[in-house]
């Protein structure tokens, strides 16, 4: 349940600096569309219960590279309770982008997730004591990994190749979108 993953906070959490005219914007620029929103409700279906063998390739990724885990560690030591806490609100997040409409709660919540990866709000949500921002060079690098990684797991459900391609793009712009909102903390005032 959504309500039970420790520091999960949708629905609770300050105001976007970014408005919901911006928002449309942007989805009109990575040519996020209401066919995309239906392909997304459909890769959510797919997704569902693969969550937890995407979060094991996810994670292996992270874990596997020593500049990644970093993130989660202090003095070289990764934070296993961290990494855990973390990996719960990831799943929901599998779910979120692909249910959730984009309204202002959902931009609001965005932001909220902007400022627990960089030195804003990191740490703070699993009171831990681990390196105190995300560079925001590795936010962008990710677009792709978590894109990509997806595809497999649109396929396991039977959906011919059209399908996947649909849902796939889909999920790559709303990757690419959710990363820009996730940004907005690392970029000089009025450059965003
Ligand atoms: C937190 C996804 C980039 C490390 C999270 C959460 C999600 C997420 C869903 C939990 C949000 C919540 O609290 O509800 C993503 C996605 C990324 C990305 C989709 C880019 C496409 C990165 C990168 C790193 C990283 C590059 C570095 C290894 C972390 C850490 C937290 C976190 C350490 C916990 C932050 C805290 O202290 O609250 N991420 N992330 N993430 N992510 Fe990322």
């Amino acid at each position: 349940m959504e309500k039970d993953i420790k520091g999960y906070a949708y629905g609770q959490v300050g105001q976007s600096p970014v408005s919901i005219a911006d928002l449309e914007l942007l989805k009109k620029t990575v040519l996020f569309t209401e066919e995309d929103e239906k392909n997304l409700r459909l890769a959510g279906e797919v997704l569902k219960d693969q969550t937890n063998e995407i979060l094991d390739l996810w994670y292996d990724f992270v874990g596997g590279n020593e500049h990644l885990v970093h993130y989660f560690s202090k003095n070289g030591q990764p934070n296993m309770d961290y990494l855990t806490a973390v990996r719960a609100r990831f799943g929901q997040w599998i779910m979120d982008l692909c249910n959730k409409p984009y309204d202002q709660t959902w931009l609001n919540y965005q932001h909220e997730i902007a400022l627990r990866h960089h030195s804003s709000k990191k740490n703070k949500t699993d009171d831990v004591d681990t390196v105190p921002i995300i560079h925001y060079r590795y936010m962008v690098a990710f677009i792709f990994p978590i894109t990509a990684t997806i595809k497999g797991f649109l396929t396991k459900k039977g959906h011919d190749a059209e399908t996947v391609e649909a849902m796939y793009s889909a999920w790559f712009k709303a990757v690419t979108l959710t990363v820009i909102l996730w940004t907005y903390p690392y970029i000089n005032k009025n450059e965003f």
